[in-house]
């Protein structure tokens, strides 16, 4: 059982959604939280992790730290996804089981799906079908952690739980040119037509293609409930279940990033729509007593204020 005093390792606790679970954390209440920048512990080096999880033999381990990118880099550096991210996972997964820990929320993601899936995805879909090509080396090394995590609890009786969630944005998010998701990168993007003063958006693709997005307080939230839930599945999934057409957010973020201003949208066909569908079958969470509850215009608020704090 959770409690206020309980010994958390919180590994990634410095990106987009490990930042938000220490937030959460904190404004809980939970008063014995531990975490390591890369510097001090580099989570892919074996040892190190062992040595660190014997020394501090926390009770719960929330695994938020990862290599994470948009699909320029997942296809570009498949080599560096496929391994730190074994890496990670198995130091961390392998370790707290040999130092005692039999509890781990392990991040897995709704991108690890195969590419044609059935909509909304049910967890069951997972390795149901062909992975996407441009990010089947981070999917695949996912999958693995999901499967350790599945495997340890039938062979050690552990209590290893993978949450998967949708697209995730926030405050602390990665905005880079190449590298970003969709979401921050259309921040970004109407960011830049307010400051050049562009009369034009320009979007890939004819703007139809549906995704569903969720508030990175919404993920953190979901890791302290699951935490605390005995539940028999192993793989759930976390979003908000509703899905909108990217037009539909760029529309969303121009009215409020530029509220005064009308932008035209150019829609460039000849740039690809990416699949037409991505949502998540949320119904096993919801069953559990969880589901998303950040409204979308605030969220997109404070995530865009959290933007213009850190240029
Ligand atoms: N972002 C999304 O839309 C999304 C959606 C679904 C699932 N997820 C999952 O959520 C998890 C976190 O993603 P995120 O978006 O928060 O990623 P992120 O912002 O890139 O954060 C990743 C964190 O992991 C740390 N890290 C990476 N390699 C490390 C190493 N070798 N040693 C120590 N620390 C290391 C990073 O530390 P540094 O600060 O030193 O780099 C950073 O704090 C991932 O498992 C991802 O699959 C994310």
């Amino acid at each position: 059982m959770l409690k206020k005093n309980s010994k958390i390792f919180l590994a990634g606790h410095g990106g987009l959604v490990g930042s938000a679970i220490l937030r959460q954390l904190k404004k809980k209440g939970f008063k014995n939280i531990i975490f390591a920048t890369r510097s001090k512990l580099d989570l892919t080096n074996q040892q190190k992790v062992t040595n660190f999880l014997k020394k501090n033999r926390p009770k719960f381990i929330i695994i938020a730290a990862a290599k994470v990118g948009g699909i320029y880099s997942n296809n570009k550096y498949k080599g560096e996804f496929i391994y730190e991210n074994l890496m990670i996972q198995s130091n961390l997964i392998h370790s707290a089981y040999l130092s005692g820990v039999k509890n781990i929320i392990f991040l897995g993601s709704s991108c690890v799906y195969p590419r044609l899936c059935k909509q909304p995805i049910k967890e069951s879909y997972l390795l149901q079908g062909d992975l996407e090509k441009t990010n089947d080396a981070y999917a695949i090394a996912k999958i693995a952690g999901i499967k350790m995590c599945e495997s340890y609890n039938n062979q050690y009786g552990t209590n290893y739980k993978c949450l998967m969630p949708t697209n995730t944005f926030g405050p602390n998010d990665n905005y880079h040119e190449l590298n970003s998701h969709f979401f921050p990168a259309l921040i970004r993007k109407i960011h830049k037509v307010k400051t050049q003063n562009k009369k034009n958006l320009s979007l890939w693709g004819n703007g139809l293609a549906k995704r569903e997005i969720i508030y990175v307080d919404d993920i953190a939230r979901a890791c302290i409930f699951f935490m605390n839930k005995k539940i028999k599945e192993s793989v759930i999934n976390i979003g908000t279940g509703k899905d909108y057409t990217i037009k539909d957010y760029a529309k969303l973020i121009l009215k409020i990033i530029i509220p005064n201003k009308k932008i035209k949208i150019i829609y460039d066909l000849s740039k690809p729509n990416g699949t037409p569908r991505k949502v998540l079958d949320v119904s096993l969470a919801k069953r559990y007593g969880w589901k998303s509850k950040t409204n979308l215009k605030d969220a997109i608020l404070k995530t865009y204020k959290s933007y213009l704090n850190s240029k």
